[in-house]
C-alpha cells in the first residue's frame, strides 16, 4: 500500500479516539493499512498525502452519480437555507415519496435514515401485518447491525455446519440468543430446502427477507425461476416477501431488483444511491402491508427521518436517474466486466466476473459458478485479496475484500474503465504469472 506518512499519522489519532481507528468495522483494514481520505471528487477520492485513487468503493455503494455531483450539491444547499429538520411533514419530503413511488411501484413509502433502520422497521411492519414473529434469513445476505438480522452474515466455513441444516452463526459478541430464536437460516438459490423450512414451520413466518442479488456476496445472482419461486411461497403461506434493496435500489435499474426481475415484493427497503451519499433510506411497500402504520397500530418513526437535506437530495438524486444517468452506470459495467474477462481468459486464470453492470464481482474459483454464500466463501480470496492490493498502489480502488462488488457511478469514465483493466492485468501478472 502506498499511503504516506501524513495519511498513517493521522490513523494513529484515529486510533487514540475511536475503536480500531474506524465509525464502522468494515472500513478496519488493519493498522498500518486503513486509509484516511481528504475528499472526494466525481469518480475519485484522495488519501491525507494526495494519492488519487478511481473509486470503485463508492462509499460501499451510495455516491451513483459522483462524489459532491453539482445538481445534488445544489439541491442541498437550497435546501439548508430553509432548516434542514423539522420534524413535521414538508415538501422535499412529499416529492421524493412521490418520485420512489413512480420509479419502484411501491404504494407508499416511509423514510429512515440507514438501511440498518429500514430494515428493522420492514421486519417490524411485517410482523405487525402477520401477527407472527419469526423471519426467514440467507446464509450471507446482510440487512445492517440490528440484532434480528447479524446471523450468518459472513460466517467463518468452520462454523456454518452442514448445508442441509445450517448453523446460525451470531456475527459477534453481544448478540442475545433469545433474538436468535427467532431467525431460521437457510442457503441461498435453493428451492428444496426454503420450501422444507416454510412447509415445516409457516405459522411462525412472518417475512422472508433477502437481497435479490446477493450485494455482499460478490453479486451472486439469484438462479432463474428463484425469486419467483420465492414470491409464490410467501403468497400460499401468508409471508411477506421484504426485497432488501439497499445496495440494489436505484441502483440496477431505476426501479431496483423488482423491475429488474419482474418480480414484486410486498416490501422493499432502499437507502444508498437513493441520496448520493446523503443519510437517507426508505420503507416502500404495498398499501395492504403498510397502510396500518400509525399512532397505537404499528410504531415507527425517527426525529430525522424524512428530513429536509435528506430528502432534498433523494429528489435531486432521483432526478438525475430518472434522466439518464444509470445508462452511462450500466455502459462503463459492461465494459468493465468485459475487459476484466478477457484478462482472465488471456492470463489463463480460473475465475469470472458476475453480477449486474452497475455492481459487478470477480470471482477466483475453479468452479463453473458460484450460488451461495459456501461458494463464495470457497473461492481463492487470497489471491483476490493480493491482487487487490496491487491495485491499490496503481491507483484503483475497489473494495479490499472479494464479499464486495465493484460500483460504478455516472462519474466513472471510459478512460478510468480502461485504467482499471489495464491495472488489473498488471496487477494479476505480478501475483500469478
Ligand atoms: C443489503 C443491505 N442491507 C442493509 C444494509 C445496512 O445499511 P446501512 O449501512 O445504511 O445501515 C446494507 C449495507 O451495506 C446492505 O448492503
Amino acid at each position: 500500500m502506498q499511503s504516506g506518512e501524513k495519511t498513517r499519522k493521522m490513523f494513529q489519532r484515529a486510533l487514540d479516539c475511536m475503536p480500531s481507528g474506524v465509525t464502522s468495522n468494515y472500513r478496519y483494514w488493519g493498522d498500518d493499512k486503513s486509509l484516511v481520505l481528504k475528499k472526494g471528487e466525481g469518480a475519485y477520492i484522495w488519501d491525507q498525502d494526495d494519492n488519487q485513487y478511481i473509486d470503485y468503493r463508492l462509499g460501499f455503494g451510495p455516491v451513483i452519480l459522483g462524489h459532491a455531483y453539482p445538481a445534488v450539491l445544489e439541491k442541498v444547499k437550497e435546501a439548508m437555507s430553509i432548516g434542514n429538520v423539522y420534524a413535521m411533514t414538508h415538501e422535499y419530503e412529499i416529492k421524493a415519496a412521490e418520485k420512489i413511488k413512480k420509479m419502484t411501484g411501491v404504494d407508499l413509502v416511509r423514510y429512515a435514515n440507514s438501511g440498518t433502520e429500514a430494515t428493522m422497521h420492514a421486519i417490524r411492519i411485517a410482523r405487525a401485518y402477520t401477527g407472527r414473529d419469526k423471519i426467514i434469513k440467507f446464509e450471507g445476505h446482510y440487512h445492517g447491525f440490528h440484532d434480528a438480522v447479524l446471523w450468518s452474515t459472513f460466517p467463518p466455513l468452520t462454523s456454518v455446519g452442514y448445508r442441509r441444516a445450517p448453523v446460525k452463526v451470531p456475527q459477534g459478541s453481544g448478540m442475545p440468543q433469545s433474538l436468535g430464536n427467532l431467525v431460521h437460516i437457510v442457503p441461498f438459490n435453493d428451492e428444496e430446502l426454503l420450501e422444507n423450512k416454510v412447509k415445516a414451520n409457516w405459522g411462525d413466518i412472518a417475512c422472508i427477507i433477502m437481497e435479490p442479488i446477493m450485494g455482499n456476496c460478490a453479486s451472486v445472482m439469484p438462479k432463474k425461476g428463484y425469486l419467483e419461486f420465492v414470491r409464490k411461497l410467501c403468497d400460499e403461506y401468508g409471508i411477506v416477501l421484504i426485497f432488501d434493496e439497499v445496495k440494489t435500489g436505484f441502483r440496477i435499474a431505476k426501479g431496483g431488483a423488482q423491475e429488474y426481475f419482474g418480480v414484486r415484493s410486498d416490501l422493499a427497503t432502499y437507502a444508498k444511491a437513493l441520496g448520493n451519499g446523503f443519510p437517507i433510506a426508505a420503507i416502500g411497500g404495498k398499501k395492504e402491508v403498510m397502510g396500518d402504520i400509525g399512532f397505537l397500530k404499528i410504531p415507527h418513526g425517527g426525529t430525522y427521518a424524512g428530513n429536509v437535506v435528506a430528502t432534498a437530495a433523494a429528489c435531486a438524486t432521483l432526478d438525475e436517474l430518472e434522466a439518464g444517468a444509470l445508462d452511462k452506470v450500466s455502459a462503463h459495467g459492461i465494459r468493465l466486466m468485459n475487459g476484466f474477462s478477457q484478462v482472465l481468459s488471456d492470463r489463463g486464470v480460473p475465475g469470472f466476473v458476475q453480477g449486474p453492470p452497475a455492481m459487478p464481482a470477480i470471482v477466483l474459483t475453479e468452479e463453473a459458478g458460484v450460488f451461495d454464500y459456501r461458494d463464495v466463501a470457497a473461492s481463492n480470496h487470497a489471491i483476490y485479496e493480493q491482487v487487490i492490493w496491487k491495485l491499490f498502489a496503481k491507483g484503483v480502488m475497489p473494495d479490499s475484500g472479494v464479499h464486495e462488488p465493484w460500483f460504478i457511478s455516472a462519474s466513472h469514465t471510459d478512460a478510468d474503465a480502461d485504467k482499471a483493466i489495464e491495472a488489473f492485468d498488471e496487477a494479476v501478472m505480478e501475483v500469478l504469472c
